[in-house]
């Protein structure tokens, strides 16, 4: 086990907003046991003053960091969202200031995937009308409209992490797949590409979205789009609420041209669960209302702990930034046994590094593996040396106009 320069029962661990408790089981379980440890998000003068001392914080999407708060945190050294998005973070300050900062991308992929899959058979059988109807006290026994989904075309706009796992899973359940995507895609299993988005619209049963939000996938699905699927088909979108024209669909469902829809992102979300939900579509019973919770399971939960937990204790035990959403990205080996590892974040700016030479060519230092990597305004350098006396060596590092940040690893 590597030592690091502060040891692990020195370094304060802030964990917010009722994380999941395995990512605090995870830093005691590799040593790490100062850990402050909240259900909630305090606000930002006792958050300053809980991460005045802290070292590494854990969040999810709740409590802002922005330059405020960054520069009340003298020590910080990585910052982990426990959830997908890192809006709530300044991540151009927090980069100057030489902090990472690590999300969970994908560990809700699946999720995402099996709630469009069970939606795909509902909306094919009619269920939402009939449920509906149902809790009115009308009872619809009738197969009419009512479909299976095997044989069926399932169209998939975005073949990325969740379309193309919704692909494997549909085209078990006997879906035949066909995708479009702006990027060359391997398809997974029989899925086909086509060759454009109107060539899969006209081609399929269902369209699900599965693209990010950009410049062009925003307004994509509209009247135009809509016009060229088949009479009676279905539509979801769990990607970005800005993908589709709700006025448009509306219209579609008005005319049954669009048969049904199942939607968990829209243009306008409450902002918390005590706000309420507005919106022309909860009128329509053909239409499934989902409150964004496509990635929202125990699982993803559990996978995003383990995954931002590894990726800052990696950080920290190491010196990797793999990942890392605003930051230069190195990923380094383990450091070997009886080395030392310097990881210096300075501004990236010429004769940087040329200094960094100097110092270790004056002490008569070899280094032995060098990792560098720059992105926007910040340069990361990890370099490796023999033997551990290196205190000379840190203090003239420190001194380097341009450092931001030095820190030191032990090998064994
Ligand atoms: P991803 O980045 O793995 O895949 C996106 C795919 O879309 C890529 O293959 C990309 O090349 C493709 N793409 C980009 N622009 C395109 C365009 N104009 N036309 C066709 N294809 C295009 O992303 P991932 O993880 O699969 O997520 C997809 C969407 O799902 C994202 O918008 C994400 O925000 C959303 N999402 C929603 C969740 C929910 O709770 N409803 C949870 C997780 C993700």
């Amino acid at each position: 086990m590597n030592k690091l320069s502060l040891s692990k029962e020195k370094i304060k661990v802030v964990l917010l907003e009722g994380v999941h408790p395995l990512a605090e089981e995870s830093f005691r379980k590799d040593g790490y046991n100062n850990i402050h440890y909240l259900k909630d998000s305090p606000e930002p003068a006792a958050l300053k003053e809980l991460l005045a001392d802290a070292h590494i914080l854990g969040i999810r999407s709740r409590t802002l960091i922005n330059e405020d708060i960054l520069n009340a945190c003298d020590k910080l050294m990585a910052i982990g969202t426990f959830c997908i998005g890192t809006n709530q973070i300044d991540l151009d300050r927090a980069c100057n200031h030489g902090i990472p900062v690590f999300n969970a991308p994908f560990s809700n992929t699946r999720s995402v995937a099996e709630l469009v899959l069970a939606e795909i058979i509902f909306l094919m059988r009619g269920i939402p009308q009939k449920n509906a109807a149902a809790h009115r006290g009308q009872w619809i026994k009738s197969a009419n409209s009512s479909f299976e989904i095997r044989g069926k075309k399932l169209g998939i706009v975005g073949f990325g992490h969740i379309g193309s796992q919704l692909s494997v899973i549909a085209e078990s359940l006997g879906m035949k797949v066909f995708f479009y995507d702006i990027e060359n895609k391997l398809p997974m299993g029989n899925a086909r590409n086509t060759a454009s988005l109107n060539e899969l619209l006209a081609k399929v049963d269902v369209l699900s979205l599965h693209v990010p939000s950009t410049t062009e996938t925003k307004n994509m699905i509209g009247k135009v789009q809509m016009d060229l699927m088949k009479p009676g088909s279905l539509l979801i979108n769990a990607a970005r609420g800005d993908v589709v024209v709700i006025e448009d669909l509306i219209a579609q469902l008005d005319s049954g041209h669009i048969k049904g829809a199942a939607l968990d992102v829209f243009p306008e979300e409450p902002s918390s669960n005590a706000d309420p939900f507005i919106s022309k579509l909860i009128e329509y019973d053909q239409v499934i209302i989902t409150p964004h919770i496509g990635g929202s399971t125990q699982e993803a939960q559990v996978n995003i702990a383990n995954e931002v937990t590894h990726k800052l204790l990696k950080y920290s035990n190491n010196g990797s930034t793999s990942s890392a959403v605003n930051f230069p990205q190195v990923s380094i080996p383990e450091l070997q046994d009886g080395q030392s590892r310097i990881m210096h974040i300075h501004k990236n700016k010429p004769g940087v590094l040329e200094k960094i030479n100097h110092i270790f060519s004056s002490l008569g230092m070899n280094i032995a593996a060098l990792h560098l990597q720059t992105s926007g305004e910040i340069g990361y350098v990890i370099m490796d040396v023999n033997g551990e006396d290196i205190d000379d060596l840190k203090v003239q590092l420190k001194g380097v106009d341009g450092t931001v940040r030095v820190r030191i690893l032990h090998g064994r």
